[in-house]
């Protein structure tokens, strides 16, 4: 199973900050951004990752990580999006360097308390199909939002005004390789970009959804407010902690 980094965009909410780097590479805390999800997916046990990067900055990466070394990788790989076509778009990048394995994907700006790893391994234990993390969260009409029956997916939904429910889907997504053919088939959103709920929802559609709910904080950070909140949390806690009942 592979790993992918998604740190494109323009992270025009967090502009100026974001005039003159890459929203990933701002600190939060004591480190980058990108540090988070990077350490997130090695605690999760993945040995080969992709960072998807993209705006004027790209170089910056490879100047922070290089080869991964200080993460224990041998190797780190990179590609490049032009533009802002979105999360999905970004994704389809990885098709050739993917090659029909399962793989996990993590949007370069969301950080968690806990390790991944216990709900990773339950994907790879059936690595069929597509698997959301969820979390219950006050402010629902911020991101994807899941609506649940019997603990399954019925409904998934980007940023609703009436949200059906609070349960947000976080930032990670474990997909099979009809992923591809899924972002292959997709229209861009009304914000011109293709989106990763519309290829969760082709996944809900073939009762091929199912979802793991987190115990502990998790946040974004492509807010002025949730990268304030992100960096009290990790000052706080620490991320990327091993899971209560690990
Ligand atoms: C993206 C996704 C959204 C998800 C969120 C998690 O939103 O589109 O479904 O809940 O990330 O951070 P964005 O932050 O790109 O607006």
């Amino acid at each position: 199973m592979k790993g992918i980094i998604l740190a494109g965009g323009m992270g025009t909410r967090l502009s100026p900050l974001t005039r003159v780097t890459n929203k990933h590479l701002l600190p939060v805390y004591d480190c980058p951004m990108i540090y988070y999800p990077l350490r997130m997916l090695v605690t999760a046990g993945f040995e080969e990752i992709m960072i998807v990067t993209g705006g004027d900055h790209a170089g910056d990466f490879l100047k922070l990580l290089g080869n991964g070394s200080e993460f224990g990788l041998k190797h780190l790989n990179y590609t490049y999006q032009k533009g802002h076509g979105g999360i999905a778009e970004a994704l389809g990048l990885c098709a050739h360097w993917v090659d029909r394995d399962p793989c996990c994907v993590v949007l370069g700006d969301n950080i968690f308390q806990y390790s991944l790893a216990p709900a990773v391994e339950q994907y790879r234990q059936n690595p069929v199909g597509a698997q959301i993390f969820i979390k219950e969260v006050p402010d629902p009409h911020r991101f994807g939002v899941a609506e649940l029956a019997d603990n399954r997916v019925i409904h998934v939904e980007e940023k609703p005004q009436n949200p059906r429910s609070n349960w947000a889907i976080t930032g990670v997504y474990c997909y099979d390789a009809r992923v591809f053919d899924i972002i292959d088939g997709l229209e861009p959103s009304a914000r011109g970009e293709l989106e990763i709920t519309d290829v969760n929802r082709a996944y809900l559609e073939w009762g091929d959804l199912r979802a793991a709910q987190l115990d502990g904080w998790w946040t974004d950070a492509g807010t002025f407010n949730s990268l304030l909140r992100a960096g009290q949390l990790v000052a706080e806690t620490g991320a990327n902690q091993p899971a209560p009942s690990a």
